[in-house]
């Protein structure tokens, strides 16, 4: 099914996940500068900078995607998205398990923190499952389902939700697409250009793959940060899905 995002350009889809210290985070920004469109600012590098990681990589000309998603009371959902939207956030998570009230609050919160900004340009997204949550570890926490039916019926709260979008595996970007329609976010992680290392992702996807499949764009981290050249290996990608 094709989606509102097919016709922008792939370095637009390609979201950079800086999961490193913060010298080697602002040093790979410098380097990404016009290059990269999108950085991802997680909860490792989130918790030991603070909100000046979002505003210092906003300054360098970059959207921020922060990755913390948020699982509160609504009341607290609220205020923390309206907080991460006044830092600058451009795309905030929050787990959609927590509930449509909650959803709300958070999509809510992050209009209110956005000052000026239209609603089109903060993105709300949803976690669905977690990738690391096999059938028996959802069956230990309660959940009678398989992980594809779990984010299945997850994407269909997030959509009644009216939140942007959702964070699924590539693997089940094709029929998140069909539920939730052409205009949403569906942002996949797990994705491996070829002929680079797996490390610690299992279900894996390349770029074209995972766009072919529905995403709206692509999460990819160590491919990147750790190549030896970041910029070619940015570069590559693009090339690859071109
Ligand atoms: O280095 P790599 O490309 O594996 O990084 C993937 C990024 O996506 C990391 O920041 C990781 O936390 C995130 N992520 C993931 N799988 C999920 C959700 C998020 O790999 N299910």
């Amino acid at each position: 099914m094709l989606s509102i995002f097919d016709e922008i350009p792939a370095r637009e889809r390609i979201i950079v996940a800086l999961d490193c210290p913060r010298d080697e985070a602002l040093s790979l920004a410098d380097d990404l500068r016009g290059h990269a469109i999108w950085l991802k600012v997680g909860m490792t590098l989130y918790y030991a900078c603070g909100p000046s990681i979002v505003s210092e990589l906003r300054e360098k000309g970059f959207k921020v995607f922060l990755d913390l998603k948020l699982h509160d009371i609504p009341h607290q959902v609220r205020g923390a998205a309206e907080a991460a939207a006044r830092s600058g956030a451009d795309m905030l998570t929050m787990h959609v398990s927590g509930g449509s009230a909650m959803l709300e609050a958070g999509r809510q919160g992050a209009l209110a923190g956005s000052e000026g900004r239209s609603e089109g340009d903060i993105v709300t997204l949803g976690i669905t499952v977690l990738t690391s949550m096999d059938e028996p570890a959802l069956a230990s926490v309660g959940v009678p389902r398989t992980p594809e039916e779990q984010v299945a019926l997850l994407g269909d709260v997030a959509k009644r939700a009216g939140i942007s979008g959702v964070v699924a595996s590539p693997r089940e970007a094709a029929a998140l697409r069909s539920i939730m329609g052409d205009r949403a976010y569906i942002v996949t992680p797990g994705v491996r250009p070829k002929g680079s290392e797996k490390g610690d992702q299992s279900r894996i996807s390349t770029p074209s793959d995972a766009f072919c499949a529905g995403a709206s764009h692509i999460v990819v981290g160590r491919p990147i940060t750790q190549a030896k050249d970041p910029v070619q290996a940015f570069e590559r990608i693009c090339g690859e899905i071109a």
